[in-house]
């Protein structure tokens, strides 16, 4: 792997687990009524993240979650930022999974991301969309050890030292975590992962995050020979989770191999084509710009 810009000078410790130049600010608390509730209310996880503060030119955060792995988190993220993207919002994506970062490949970047003069970095570009993934600072082939309060921080840097300029809105991917506004729960069909989605969409109701709604992914996939309709995770579980927990059922993606090609070749469906894969996913984009944007 080619040698990284900055990588070379970086010192990593506990405080600075990207190894930013200049002085660190803490997060400041925030005001009444903003970030937070109070510690009471945070579930163990959260009870160590220091308070959050807001981000310079941020008004609207989106928390993608499924509290399950592999339901298709990153994938809807990138396709509904891409498509919020193209009905004009102004969108960045943040990849906050530190174990497991899939947005430099779904976006086709590499490399390091630059620093500003104020020593933030500089989000990298593709299609159209800033974004920010760990997968762009560490080696991705290598494991990353970290645990506990050394990845908060480094959450913490990849939110708060990040040169977003001016965006409306903003994607936390896959963690429930500071800054939180709103969230986006996704799920297959299946009873299996419908019930750690549920834990999610209650833990959300707990720490006061309000939904805007459950994505269904893998929902129908069409036989491309028969053109036959099967449901391989069920059909209607995430929809009838919504009804009983009264959420708002945002979309439909179908599975389809398209998607996993597209993905794999860092051209999200929403910009690799258009039809009734990216119309999934603009349906789901008008879903939320009419719940936020309203
Ligand atoms: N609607 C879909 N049809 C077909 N394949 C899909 C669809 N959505 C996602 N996939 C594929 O499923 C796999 C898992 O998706 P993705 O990586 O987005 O899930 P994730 O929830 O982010 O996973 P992880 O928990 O590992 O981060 C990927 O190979 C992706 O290309
Ligand atoms: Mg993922
Ligand atoms: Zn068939």
């Amino acid at each position: 792997m080619r040698a990284r810009l900055f990588s070379t000078f970086r010192a990593l410790s506990h405080e600075n687990p990207l190894g930013l130049p200049g002085r660190r600010l803490p997060p400041i608390a925030p005001k009444p009524g903003q970030g937070l509730p109070p510690s009471g209310s945070i579930p163990a996880m959260g009870r160590s993240i220091p308070v959050a503060r807001s981000i310079p030119g941020v008004q609207k955060i989106i928390v993608v979650s499924s509290a399950k792995g592999g339901v298709g988190k990153s994938t809807v993220s990138v396709n509904l930022a891409l498509a919020l993207s193209s009905a004009g919002k102004r969108v960045g994506l943040l990849d906050a999974d530190i174990f497991g970062p899939s947005v430099p490949r779904l976006m086709n970047l590499s490399g390091e991301p630059r620093l500003s003069e104020s020593g933030k970095l500089v989000p990298m570009v593709n299609y159209g969309l800033k974004s920010m993934s760990m997968g762009y600072l560490v080696d991705t082939e290598k494991p990353v050890v970290w645990r506990g309060l050394m990845v908060m921080k480094a959450l913490q840097q990849l939110m708060w030292d990040v040169e977003w300029g001016v965006w409306m809105s903003w994607f936390l991917i896959c963690r429930p975590e500071p800054e939180i506004r709103s969230a986006v729960v996704v799920s297959t069909p299946q009873d299996i992962a419908l019930i750690d989605a549920v834990k999610g969409v209650n833990m959300f109701k707990k720490v006061d995050v309000p939904i805007l709604g459950m994505v269904q992914n893998m929902s129908v996939f069409t036989c491309p020979n028969c053109s036959h309709t099967t449901h391989i995770f069920g059909s209607e579980g995430v929809a009838r989770e919504c009804k009983k927990h009264s959420i708002e059922l945002l979309g439909d993606v179908p599975l389809d191999a398209t998607i996993c090609s597209d993905a794999d070749v860092g051209k999200p469906t929403v910009v690799a084509r258009d039809g009734p894969l990216s119309d999934a996913y603009h349906k789901i984009a008008g879903a939320v710009i009419k719940k936020l944007w309203g």
